[in-house]
Formats: structure tokens, sequence, C-alpha cells
């Protein structure tokens, strides 16, 4: 539950006179809910997504992957994220994307790539106020995804890999 909402049920408890209308849920009724609702639903997660993707587009250490992008692709791998993280954490989207290997097969993404674009996904759900147990059940569904990701050694692996004479 979000904390708003928390406190308005808790205040609606601290009614005078005691009548009390409405009761805060419990850790168990709140364990109980999906990871797609306790990220706040599609307006939770659609938030998110917006700002996690601006940030990939600007971020000079990756934008030569979405160089090229018009804004009806940007917008459209926007909707793609959404509908993928909506229904990867119990929501009722359906997938539009195609398979995670297949989309990022031959961008020649790093491990360290895709560090950053995970960095930039821990940014934002810090920023949003997303409980470190919601953060833990959303990152572990995005690194699940990276073997099928991460296609090319990172330069320092390749670099220590290489025979001396190279
Ligand atoms: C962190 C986990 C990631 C997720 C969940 C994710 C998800 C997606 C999705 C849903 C799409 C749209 C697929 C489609 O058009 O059918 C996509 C496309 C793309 N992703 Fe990722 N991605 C991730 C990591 C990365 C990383 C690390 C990079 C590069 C730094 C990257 C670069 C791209 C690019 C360039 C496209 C457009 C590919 C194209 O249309 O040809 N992604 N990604």
């Amino acid at each position: 539950m979000k904390l708003k909402s928390y406190l308005a049920a808790i205040a609606l408890l601290a009614i005078p006179g005691g009548a009390v209308i409405s009761s805060p849920a419990t850790a168990q009724e709140e364990m109980e809910k999906s990871l797609y609702e306790r990220l706040g639903g599609y307006a939770g997660v659609s938030a998110v997504v917006d700002e996690f993707a601006g940030r990939l587009f600007h971020d000079p250490k990756i934008a030569q992957f979405f160089a090229g992008m018009g804004d009806d692709t940007r917008a459209s791998f926007k909707q793609k994220n959404k509908n993928l993280v909506c229904a990867a954490t119990g929501g009722p989207c359906k997938i539009i994307s195609r398979n995670a290997d297949v989309v990022h097969g031959g961008l020649g993404i790093t491990s360290a790539d895709f560090d950053v674009v995970a960095g930039h996904l821990k940014d934002v759900l810090v920023e949003f106020n997303v409980p470190e147990a919601e953060q833990d059940e959303l990152f572990a569904i995005i690194l699940s995804l990276k073997p099928a990701i991460v296609d090319r050694p990172d330069e320092k692996k390749l670099s220590k890999d290489a025979p001396a004479d190279r």
C-alpha cells in the first residue's frame, strides 16, 4: 500500500467518536497483493517506466544504443516496457514486445551497459519511494533477463583474457 493511502486509512480510524469505518491492510493482506498492485498498478508502473526510459535516452554512456530512434519509436519502446513490467509483475497487460534475446541480440550490449540501465531503474525506484522489498522483487525479474540481453563480454574482461601478444 502506498504511504499516502496507508495514512488515509489510519486517519479514518481516528475519527472523533471512535467510529471505525475502515482499517489499514494487515501485513498479511499486503503480502498477498501482486507486485503489480504494490507498485501502484498501471499508473505506478507507467510513471516509473516513463522516467526510466527518459533517463536511458539521455545518458551519454549508453546513448549510442538509442540513437536514431524517433519520437514514435521511443513512445513504442516505453509502451512495450510498460506492458512487459505490468505482465511480469502480475498485472493484467499483454506482452507486446519480442523476446529479450531476439530484440537485443547483435546490439553488442556488455554487462557494464546492462548495469548502467539497471542503475537508472534503481535510482527511479528510490526516487519514487518504492519500498526495498518491492525493488528487490522487481530486480529479480529484471536480472533474470540479463543473460538474454548481454551479448558482448566487458572490455575489461576482454583485455584481461586476451593473449599478451595481442
Ligand atoms: C534491463 C533490462 C531490459 C529490459 C527489461 C529491456 C526491455 C526492452 C523492451 C521491452 C524492448 C522493446 C522490444 C520490442 O521492440 O519488441 C527493448 C528494446 C531495446 N532495448 Fe532493451 N531492455 C533491457 C535492457 C537493455 C539494455 C541494457 C540496453 C542497452 C544498453 C537495451 C537497449 C535496447 C534497444 C536499443 C532496444 C531497441 C531495439 C530495436 O528496436 O531494434 N535494453 N528493450
